[in-house]
């Protein structure tokens, strides 16, 4: 199989878990190059379901090595808890790694997003308080602690009492000692030792051994720190363009690129979104959708899909092909509406504006085209679809210019075709 990114291409929670995992059973390696626990991945095998923040969804099958790269931040409790469940659920760890370098969401980054947020007040991004925007400021601001240090007493011991002293200010209100965080730290290093690795190297080795690897993107181009709704977004890049630094190895080592979509539009957190339903059509595919989040279990907003947002996303991260996801959400919703434009100040735009506060005061400029009211299942093939299933796909491709080459109708790993002839997963 080629090297495949898989990216989301909305404001996350597209199905990049279900997708990665369906076609990871044909890959050596699935990689995390960027974010951290805000993910919320969720694979579904048989009447199992599993949530995965941290660790890639590879890790189901034997043959896969699944590494979390630099570009990520990780809360090492969290991933011990996550490590240390799905052990209890008789998967294995072994081929788990984790980058020397990728840095550690401290606690004091848990309390700063917070205060952050509450600083904010009615301004707020509606972050999951995982630390993650603290955690990159750290990095960029070279403050950061790596999960190397946390093999390393003496500058664990530095760079945590820097850290405090740092932001004492900020964390006046809480009572965080350097003592006991160096001891916890150096204990929660010791428990991960088994897994720290040199995750650039390894990853070069089986490229250069022609295994094939799965780039396993979060968040979504739209929550992109460079290109997403700033200052709306994550703290990190999605895309392509962070496989390469995130991992410690050449961008070239992408072959191609599958944008995730899921077939209408959901966002987490604050910020604009053009096509966001505030009725009982938004209400409704939200509950048809189960559309609660995977991390923090707060109602998704909801609306129609965006085709403006979606060429802007899909020409940035130049995506070659496309999944669609929750295509058996839209069944009874008859017609379906398409955004296809935006209306702004007198005038039609085609693009997606740059600025966040232009984005806001956009109205969508729909299309309509026919539902179907006749529930997916039993798809083998693409003609299995309901026609107007059919036509609503031929309709993103024919308006995107890309392929629709996988479908999924439901979250189970069966409920998924890739089309015949695609290039997806070859
Ligand atoms: P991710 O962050 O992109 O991996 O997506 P999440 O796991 O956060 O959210 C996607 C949700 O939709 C999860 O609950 C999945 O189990 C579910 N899901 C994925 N694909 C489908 C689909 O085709 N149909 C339905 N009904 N649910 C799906
Ligand atoms: P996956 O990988 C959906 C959103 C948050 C918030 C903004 C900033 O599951 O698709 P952060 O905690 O990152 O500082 O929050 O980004 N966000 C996500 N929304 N899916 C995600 O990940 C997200 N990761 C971050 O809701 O609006
Ligand atoms: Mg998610």
């Amino acid at each position: 199989m080629k090297n495949t990114l898989i990216l989301g291409t909305q404001w996350g929670d597209e199905g990049k878990g279900k997708v990665t995992h369906y076609l990871a059973r044909q890959a050596d390696v699935v990689a995390r190059y960027s974010g951290g626990n805000n993910a919320g991945h969720t694979v579904v095998i048989g009447t199992e379901t599993y949530k995965l923040h941290q660790i890639p969804s590879g890790i189901f099958f034997e043959r896969c090595d699944c590494m979390m790269g630099n570009g990520m931040v990780v809360d090492v409790r969290v991933l011990l808890e996550e490590i240390e469940g799905l052990q209890a659920r008789g998967i294995s760890m072994e081929r788990l790694k984790i980058s020397y370098l990728a840095h550690v969401i401290m606690p004091y980054h848990l309390v700063l997003d917070g205060v952050s947020e509450a600083r904010r007040g009615e301004q707020s991004l509606g972050t999951t308080r995982r630390g993650i925007g603290p955690a990159y400021s750290d990095k960029v601001a070279r403050n950061g602690i790596r999960v190397m240090d946390l093999l390393d007493a003496d500058s664990l011991r530095e760079l945590i009492t820097f850290n405090l002293r740092d932001k004492a200010h900020a964390l006046a209100d809480v009572a965080l000692q350097p003592d006991p965080m160096v001891r916890d730290y150096l204990a929660l290093g010791e428990r991960l030792r088994p897994y720290i690795d040199d995750t650039s190297y390894l990853l070069h080795q089986r490229w250069k051994a022609g295994k094939s690897i799965l780039f396993e993107g979060a968040q979504g181009a739209l929550l992109d720190v460079d290109l997403g709704t700033y200052p709306f977004v994550t703290s990190s890049n999605s895309g392509p363009g962070y496989a390469g630094a995130g991992l410690g190895i050449s961008p070239k080592a992408v072959d191609c690129v599958l944008g995730v979509v899921k077939a209408y539009t959901t966002r987490v957190g604050t910020g604009p979104f053009p096509t966001e339903l505030e009725d009982a059509t938004g209400e409704r595919l939200r509950k048809q959708g189960g559309e609660f989040g995977t991390t923090t279990g707060r109602p998704r907003r909801c609306g129609w899909l965006d085709l403006v947002a979606l060429e802007a996303a899909c020409r940035v991260h130049g995506v070659d092909a496309l999944a669609i996801t929750k295509l058996d959400v839209l069944g009874g919703f008859d017609p379906l509406r398409v955004c296809t434009a935006y209306r702004h100040a007198g005038k039609t735009l085609e693009r997606f504006p740059l600025s966040a506060k232009v984005l806001a005061e956009c109205e969508p400029v729909y299309e309509d085209v026919p539902g179907w009211s006749d529930t997916i299942s039993d798809v083998r093939r693409w003609n299995d679809l309901p026609r107007a299933a059919q036509e609503y796909l031929a309709f993103i491709e024919r308006r995107l210019g890309i392929p629709v080459e996988l479908v999924s109708w439901g979250a189970e790993e069966d409920r998924t075709l890739v089309r015949e002839g695609a290039a997806v997963g070859r």
